[in-house]
């Protein structure tokens, strides 16, 4: 199966220090998965290295031929995976903006019938669990429902090094196995999703709307 993790953040100015914790966060959670599920693929999506336009347009707001190559590439990308992970720092007890931005850019349908992973953390003592709680509304109108268990990373930069490692085998031990309860939940659930999507596609039952959403109101 092919796992996408989002970083979201694209704060590369200080104050506060030090920037991009997120570039943390989802390295840790990249290297957990790749060394505890090693026969599946992993890979972090980071907004910096995408050109998403200076005026907002999704995706699915271009015509087909004409749809910049960026974000031509993510979708395919998002479409073919079988689960994310989601990181985000906590903006004003909000979910971060920039991931939502990105995320805004593309249809529920490459996401639909899927799994995702909630993963918050902060400078500070609340590891960003206020963001988390809007993100489980968030993901589940994108389709890819949260799993219930959720990451949090209190005062994330003294857990994690640059390279989203911890200070001590001891240390890593207790976050590898407090981040795969999470991790568990994602790939079982990306397992069960893709063998129901195979023997049947849920787009032959949920009839997705062909003009705009309001057909999917309730009758008058
Ligand atoms: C605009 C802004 C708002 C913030 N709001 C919160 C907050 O509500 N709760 C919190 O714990 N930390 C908050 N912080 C501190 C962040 O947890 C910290 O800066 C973290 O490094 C942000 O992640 P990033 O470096 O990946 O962007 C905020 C930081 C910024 C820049």
């Amino acid at each position: 199966m092919k796992f996408l993790v989002f970083l979201g953040s694209v704060r590369e100015s200080t104050p506060p220090r030090p920037a991009r914790l997120g570039a943390r966060v989802s390295l840790a959670c990249e290297s957990l998965l790749k060394k505890v599920y090693p026969e599946h693929e992993v890979e972090i999506i980071d907004p910096l290295d995408l050109n998403l336009g200076d005026i907002f347009k999704p995706e699915f707001a271009y015509s087909r031929k004409q749809v910049p190559a960026d974000l031509k590439q993510l979708a395919d990308k998002i479409a073919e995976a079988d689960g994310y992970v989601m990181v985000s720092p906590e903006y004003n007890h909000s979910m971060s903006p920039a991931l939502a931005h990105l995320l805004n850019h593309f249809g529920s349908s490459l996401f639909s019938y899927k799994p995702s992973v909630i993963v918050t953390y902060s400078a500070g003592q609340w590891g960003g669990a206020r963001a988390a709680v809007s993100m489980r509304t968030f993901l589940s109108e994108l389709g890819c429902l949260p799993v219930s268990a959720m990451i949090h990373v209190p005062n994330a930069a003294t857990v994690f090094n640059e390279e989203g490692r911890t200070n001590s085998k001891e240390a890593q031990d207790e976050w590898d196995s407090y981040m795969n309860r999470t991790m568990a939940q994602l790939v079982w659930w990306a397992e069960g999703a893709k063998q129901q999507r195979e023997s049947l596609d849920p787009n032959s039952l949920i009839q997705t709307f062909q003009r705009d959403p309001s057909q999917r109101n309730a009758p008058k």
